[in-house]
């Protein structure tokens, strides 16, 4: 059986821990899309030479969850050509028997406009500050919350698949919820598309 969920939002959302909960719950395979991107920006040297011979050693780094490597990340992820050197692999990793869940910026939108089930995570600039900020224990919160309205802006602006929500995607505002209540929201959507 084929069946896509595409998770896409802004960075700090929530996005990759709804996709490893609904991997879980539904025994669907996850991509963090997201990490394509931090390893091809922290491959160093020509990103697009990097985008084209990714291999499985880049993105088992363990320096890719920085702070810097995610705003190296949305810089190499302003070019038509890396984008263009990753979508084949997404797209066959979407495409696996058994489902599959990608997270990222343009799943509903560019690498998989036909996926079953489409989500746009999105909380407000301070809640996801306040996530990463927690999370990294990198610099102050003014500092994270910059960064972060830095690469929302970066990110939104870019010319080639821009994040924005799919016309057909169903909206979680996480700002308010726990995770527990967020990933519930999702299941349900899952599920209610599974049940058709
Ligand atoms: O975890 P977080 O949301 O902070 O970042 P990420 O999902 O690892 O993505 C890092 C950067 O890669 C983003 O800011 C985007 O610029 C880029 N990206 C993208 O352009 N398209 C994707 N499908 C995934 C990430």
């Amino acid at each position: 059986m084929e069946f896509t969920v595409a998770i896409d939002g802004p960075a700090a959302s929530g996005k990759g821990t709804i996709a490893r909960a609904i991997a879980a719950e539904f025994g669907f395979a996850h991509l963090d899309t997201g990490l394509l991107y931090r390893a091809v920006a922290m491959k160093g040297g020509d990103p697009v030479g990097a985008a084209k011979s990714l291999n499985a050693d880049d993105l088992a780094r363990d320096d890719l969850r920085s702070l810097a490597a995610g705003e190296a990340a949305s810089r190499v992820a302003v070019l038509p050509e890396v984008r263009a050197a990753l979508v084949a692999f997404q797209r066959e990793f979407a495409q696996r028997a058994g489902g599959a869940v990608l997270d990222g910026r343009d799943i509903g939108t560019v690498i998989c406009p036909e996926a079953e089930v489409k989500l746009f995570v999105t909380a407000s600039p301070e809640t996801r500050a306040e996530r990463r900020w927690q999370e990294t224990g990198t610099g102050s919160y003014e500092e994270v919350l910059e960064q972060v309205r830095t690469r929302d802006a970066r990110d939104m602006d870019r010319a080639d698949a821009p994040l924005r929500p799919a016309e057909d995607a169903v909206l979680l505002d996480t700002s308010d919820l726990s995770i527990d209540e967020a990933v519930a929201r999702a299941r349900e959507v899952v599920a209610a598309r599974l049940a058709r």
